[in-house]
Parts: structure tokens; sequence; C-alpha cells
């Protein structure tokens, strides 16, 4: 669960904040200190580096006890190296800033305060280093303790966030500063989506936490269930579906801007809340984490409500399809053949090949929606993208080159890792069946390639549309800066920095 934790944004310089810990930031082999920090902590502090020859390589950290009576408003200061100032992106900021964050909890400290890397000193613009900033400080303290009867030892100490504003325009950081808020507590929304245990968070669980979300985020809301998937002819998620006795739903909110916007896009994602593999059932260690296959549903949840929270000015549709993927005497067999709502057939292979299934009939569904001009789908999709790519990054696809390219730009900026994988249409001959017209697994080799060509026999044809496979960085299995243990919340931000971008 996110902790209540407090950013506040004061004039003036650090040496005037008062906190547990101050925080310092230091570039490599510069003289000085980064922001606006005053002439007391960085006369005092510029001795200290000097004698234990603290240079101020990225992610080095030196700690320094204020003897009593010094007349520094904290009473221990971190030192935190920067690395080389021309090299430094938000996303290295935001991992330098969210370990240092997570060092001073260690450390004790309930309050800390830092300076503002502004615009005149750094490479960061005051608004951008305010929005990192929050990132990090959200991010990199979430603990998800929902089934802890004790607090971890060590651990939340910290509350409150002292900002230094120093010259930048109180204006810039507040924007940045909310922002910032937004897409993080987003992220960790999803996370805790992810983290939930398996047997709570069922597909109508899910369609219950977005009926509130819709509820609160001025969204709109319709949810279908078993017999209007019927209706609709979406064999592919009632298939997945029938081995379990939770149900599936498809969720369908929308998000409209108050002036009418030029664009309309559908972000949509893969939510099975817990894939064994079904009948083609995985190895015990295979479905370990497999409480983190509703990730991509995760994050188009945690994006609608971000985008409505930022009043982004595009309208955006958002649809999750969920469903749990069980053996069992009712469930879906190898070789069943299913007809998607678009009105294609598919031959059953492997039942761990359920992701696509599902997803069929959410773009076929997604596809008949008036006015989408484009889609962007998330799933936790292949194996096969992982040994790709590795744990660190998605891998993007897609029919359209803009798209994709759009894509991996608000990725870059975001923070998060995306990499772009070929679309290769002569691969298609590996999912031809020999009984529908194409069956749900090809050959071994290009798995995600393979994947992704499935899915866009469901994208209305001329519609551009990208998928990202989170399924490499969905759930961590360690920690890796502000990046927890578990699900991740990958995709949120991209996806907001897509569809904000969009507008322009
Ligand atoms: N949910 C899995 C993919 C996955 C693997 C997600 C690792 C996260 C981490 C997906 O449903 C799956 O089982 N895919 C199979 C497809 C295969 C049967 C064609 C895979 O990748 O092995
Ligand atoms: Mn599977
Ligand atoms: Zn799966």
């Amino acid at each position: 669960m996110s902790g209540v934790l407090k950013i506040e944004p004061l004039a003036g310089e650090l040496s005037g904040l008062e906190a547990d810990i101050g925080l310092v930031y230091k570039f490599h082999r510069e003289d000085g200190f980064a922001g606006p920090v005053g002439a007391p902590i960085a006369s005092r502090l510029a001795e200290i580096v000097r004698v234990d020859r603290f240079e101020g390589g990225g992610g080095r950290r030196l700690l320094w006890h204020a003897p009593p009576g010094d007349g520094l408003r904290c009473r221990r200061y971190l030192v935190v190296g920067l690395g080389n100032r021309r090299d430094l992106g938000l996303d290295a900021f935001r991992r330098y800033l969210g370990d240092a964050l997570i060092e001073a909890d260690r450390l004790g400290a309930t309050s800390v305060a830092l300076p503002l890397l502004d615009a005149a000193r750094a490479p960061l613009a005051a608004r951008e280093a305010a929005l990192a900033l929050a990132e990090a400080v959200l991010l990199g303290t979430y603990r998800f303790d929902r089934y802890r009867s004790e607090p971890r030892p060590g651990r939340r100490h910290l509350r409150e966030v002292r900002l230094a504003i120093g010259a930048a325009a109180p204006r810039d950081v507040e924007t940045g500063l909310a922002h910032g808020e937004v897409t993080a507590s987003a992220t960790n929304f999803a996370r805790d989506l992810v983290n939930e245990a398996p047997g709570v968070l069922t597909p109508e669980k899910m369609a219950e936490i977005a009926r509130e979300t819709a509820a609160e985020a001025k969204l709109t809301i319709q949810v279908l269930g078993p017999d209007e998937m019927r209706r609709l002819g979406m064999g592919g998620i009632l298939g997945v579906g029938q081995g379990s006795h939770h149900p599936p739903r498809l969720i369908h909110l929308s998000y409209k801007p108050e002036e009418p916007a030029a664009r309309k896009v559908a972000i949509l994602g893969k939510g099975i809340t817990f894939d064994s593999g079904g009948l083609s059932l995985k190895t015990s260690e295979g479905m370990e984490t497999m409480k983190c296959d509703m990730a991509g549903a995760a994050a188009v949840l945690a994006a609608m409500r971000a985008i409505s929270e930022l009043d982004a000015p595009v309208e955006v549709v958002g649809m999750m399809g969920m469903a749990e993927n069980m053996p069992g005497g009712g469930a879906l067999r190898p070789g069943d053949v299913l007809r998607i709502m678009n009105g294609k057939t598919v031959e059953v292979r492997n039942t761990d090949a359920e992701g696509r299934l599902v997803l069929a009939d959410v773009i076929s569904y997604a596809s008949t929606q008036p006015g989408v001009q484009g889609m962007v789908d998330l799933a936790t999709l292949t194996g096969a993208c992982v040994v790709a790519l590795g744990p660190m990054a998605s891998g993007v696809i897609g029919n359209d080159q803009t798209l994709v390219d759009d894509l991996l730009r608000a990725a870059e900026r975001a923070g998060e890792r995306m990499w772009p994988l070929p679309f290769y249409h002569e691969y298609r001959e590996h999912i031809l069946s020999d009984v529908a017209d194409i069956k749900n697994t090809g050959i071994r080799w290009g798995g995600a390639l393979t994947a992704a060509l499935f899915l866009s026999e469901f994208v209305k044809p001329g519609l551009p549309w990208a998928h990202i496979d989170i399924a490499g960085p969905a759930f961590g299995d360690k920690e890796y800066a502000y990046i927890k243990k578990g699900g991740s919340g990958v995709g949120v931000r991209t996806l907001v920095r897509y569809l904000l971008d969009l507008a322009h």
C-alpha cells in the first residue's frame, strides 16, 4: 500500500530548512553542489567531500553528521553523487534520488530536506525536475504491507519531504510536483492491484475496483459479463474463463475531456487474474508469480485515473479483458476451436497462450467503437519477450511506425525501458491452422513476434495499433532503485505521457 508522504515546496535555500536529514547533490568532479543549497552548508560540506575524497560519482553517497553547535538546520547531511552533469537524464536522477531516500528512510529519518535541481544550475527544467522528484519520492518509498502483521523493521519512517526551490518559479514547481504525484500514485495503485493475492483480485473484484475508480475519477464505465459476451460472440475471453469458478469480465471505461478533443484512442489491457496455464499446465515454478498476469489491465485502469486527474485534452477508451486461466472439468482443451468477436476462428493448441485469446476479443470490441483513431494494448504476453529483452524492458511492436515511435519516445521521457520488436508478416505462416483460420501458438522461435501477429488479426483494417509486451518488467524479483520487488506498475507512466503528448 502506498503510504502518505507529503512533499512541501518552500522558498529559499536548503540551509534554511530543518529536517532529520538534508540531501545535497554533487556532480562528478565539480566543485560546489547543485541547486539552492546555501553558503553555510556548501562551505562546510566542501571541506568534508575534499577530506573524504568524495567525487560525486553517480549513485555514490556520503553521510555526514553535523557536530552539535554547528548552526546547521539538519543534524545529518547525505551527499548524493549525480555523476557527470551532461550525462544526467531524468531517469538517472530518479534512480539516484530514489535510492538516497530509501537510505534516509533506513537511517530513521522522518523528514528529509532537499534542494530542487533547478534549470539554471543543472540540465533539468524546474517543472521536469519537480515531476521526477515527486516520482522518485513516491515510487521509491512504496511498500505493499497489506498482509504484514507487523511493519518491517528499519523501514517506513519517512513522512515529510521539504523542497528548497531557490529561484525557481513556484508555479512551475507546483505543477511538476502535482503531475508527478498523480502519475506516481497511479503507478502505486497499479502495483497494489498486481501485488494483491489472486484469490482476492478476481475478475469481478477488478470490475468492482474499476467501478469505484470510475466514480471517483469522472470516468464512465460499463462492465460486460458472460451473458453479454455470448451475445457479442466473444468466444476467446469466454473460452479462457470457462475453467474458472470466477467468470470473466470485460471492463470498458471512457474518459472525455470537457472541451471536445481532436484525438480519440483506446488503451487495452490483458487481465488474467491468475495464469495457471490451464490444461496446458505450467510448472509450479512457472506459476509462482502468475498473479502478475493482469498487469496490463492494472496499467490501463491506473492510466485512466491519472489522465482524468490531469484533465488530459484527449478522448480515451480503456478496456480490460479480465479472466482467470484455470484447469478443471469445464476448462478449455487443446484442440478446441473458438470464434472471436470479429468472426475469425482460432484453434487452441496450448491453453497457456491464453492472453492472445482474451485480447483478440478486446481488440475486436475496441475496433467497433466509433471514432477510435488508434489503439495500444499492454500485456504480460510472452516469456519469449523476456528472453529477448530481459527483465527490465518491454517490447513494442505494431502495424504503424508513427505510433510505435511515439510510444518509444513517451517511454523514454517517462523513464520506462521499452524497445522495438519487428513486425514480420512472413511469420504469419507459423500461426496458420489445419482446422481453423489461425491457431494460438507458432513455432518456438520468435514467440513474441508471432503473438503480436496473432493480435493484429483482430485490429480493424487500417487502424493504427501497437502492442507493448510487459512480461519482463511487470513483476520484479529484486529491487531496482525506485522500482520495488513485486508489481512494478510498468506502463502507467508511458501511457500517461503518450496520451498527454498526443494532444500537442
Ligand atoms: N502470462 C504468460 C507469459 C509470461 C511469462 C508473463 C513470464 C510473465 C512472465 C503467458 O500467458 C504465457 O504463458 N505465454 C506462453 C505462450 C506459449 C504457450 C506460446 C509462454 O510465453 O511460454
Ligand atoms: Mn499463459
Ligand atoms: Zn498469461
